[in-house]
């Protein structure tokens, strides 16, 4: 095992890392002031997330940083992403700053410096502070503005100790479990009249990356976290095909293309999506200089053509039965990871920045032995081949500079509650103990293999 972790020869300066959220991980949902956020109203109603979990203790993390910090640094990693939860910082989603929130991840930075490993902080993992919903959420193109305030609000105070920046996390599928189908907060569900939400995401990361710039120091390093996966149709039926086609368009262009190219793929005039809510000016501001683009990745997107008359033309397929299926039912495809990071050299060639993957991971069902030990081989697994993948991604030419594993802990995974476990570390929710798996382990010894 520890011979493969060898092999993988990645660069002496290569960034290893992992990655967490605030709402999955935090608790303390009513400490020091934090404001409710979208998610506490999400988890309050009924049916919403699997066996009516909530985030209300999650990993216990706003008290017990200390010790994951330390397990980072046994793990030795170069850099740790977390969010940044807006509601802790503005309770409602404006005007000046709560002391209290703020100095939680300040004191979080100085005990990541302190170890040695770099904070990169997200700034919206969809945890919008609910009074910014009750004033239209991300309908409202305000909120945009408001995110650039909390922006330079966070910049201002924690902008001399951290270099590197993620405005949003995973702009589509905010948009489509949120507000498409609603299977995440708020729980709307508008089908394709989604792109004013789509629009003001963006429109708010060209608003914070500004906001940064005008803050920090000229070298920190400023980038978004993308969701990407290459669509593949269930079947070679036309009807099939075009609907993988669409949505690319839907998913990774309409999410990227702004970004990068400073437009909107044009198919979605000929889908006759209304984008008025488009104003002269807002592509510029959009499409700022990014230092790197973050990309979180999963697995492929099986698709086949939607029913007649649903909301949205395109409906999720089974993937090919000798897939692998993680426990969230995705199937095991690092080919797939191959294949999408040359498609994005491909599509958008001088104008695509140096590339984070900034998550990659899997759920399988861990059992502890009667020693207390997790081995999770199937993990150690998935990582490994994703890791030879993104190896050879980049022996072709694929600009990558780092990798963060989804996720340090295992933690409260949205809609589905506590059942998925992702971490490297096993969380015992009822103890709150924390106990390294194998692929802890594992990933430790890649690391100091690739120094
Ligand atoms: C991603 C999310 C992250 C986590 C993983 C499993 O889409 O960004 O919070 O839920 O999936």
């Amino acid at each position: 095992m520890h011979e493969s972790a060898k092999k993988l020869d990645f660069p002496k300066d290569f960034l290893w890392g992992v990655s967490t959220s605030a709402y999955q991980i935090e608790g303390a949902l009513h400490d020091d002031g934090r404001g409710p956020s979208i998610w506490d109203t999400f988890c309050s109603e009924s049916g919403r997330i699997a066996d009516g979990d909530t985030a209300e203790t999650a990993c216990d993390h706003y008290h017990r940083y200390p010790e994951d910090v330390a397990l980072m640094a046994t793990l030795g990693v170069d850099a740790y992403r977390f969010s940044i939860a807006w509601s802790r910082i503005q309770p409602s989603g404006r005007g000046a700053a709560n002391p209290k929130g703020m100095d939680f991840y300040s004191r979080l930075i100085d005990e990541l410096l302190a170890k040695g490993i770099s904070p990169t902080p997200t700034l919206f993992h969809w945890d919008l502070p609910q009074a910014l919903q009750g004033a239209g959420g991300w309908f409202n193109r305000d909120t945009a503005d408001r995110f650039a305030e909390f922006t330079r609000i966070v910049a201002e105070r924690l902008g001399d100790r951290v270099s590197r920046w993620i405005t949003h996390n995973e702009t589509f599928e905010h948009t489509v479990l949120g507000h498409a189908i609603g299977t995440h907060a708020p729980g709307q569900q508008l089908g394709l009249d989604i792109f004013p939400v789509v629009h003001h995401l963006l429109l708010s990361h060209g608003k914070a990356v500004q906001a940064l710039r005008a803050t920090l120091p000229a070298a920190a390093q400023i980038g978004i976290a993308q969701s990407m996966a290459r669509a593949r149709p269930a079947s070679g039926r036309v009807k099939d095909r075009l609907a993988a086609h669409l949505l690319e368009i839907l998913h990774l262009r309409m999410h990227t293309d702004p970004l990068l190219f400073g437009r909107y793929p044009l198919e979605l005039r000929l889908l006759g999506i209304d984008r008025s809510a488009l104003r002269a000016g807002d592509l510029a501001t959009i499409a700022q200089p990014l230092d790197f683009l973050g990309i979180n990745f999963y697995n492929p997107q099986y698709v086949r053509s939607g029913p007649k008359g649903g909301a949205v033309p395109i409906e999720a397929a089974e993937p090919p039965t000798h897939l692998e299926r993680t426990e969230m039912g995705w199937p095991v495809d690092a080919d797939g990871f191959g294949e999408l990071l040359l498609y994005l050299r491909k599509r958008y060639r001088t104008k695509l920045p140096p590339i984070f993957i900034t998550e990659n991971g899997a759920a399988f069902p861990d059992t502890v032995d009667a020693q207390g030990r997790i081995d999770d081989p199937r993990r150690i697994a998935y990582l490994q081949a994703h890791l030879h993948a993104l190896r050879q991604a980049m022996e072709a030419g694929v600009d990558v500079r780092g990798y963060f594993v989804w996720s340090l802990l295992d933690n409260f995974e949205w809609a589905e509650g506590y059942r998925p476990r992702f971490g490297l570390v096993h969380v015992d929710y009822s103890t709150q103990q924390r106990t390294p798996k194998a692929s802890f382990d594992w990933y430790r010894h890649v690391i100091a293999a690739n120094r």
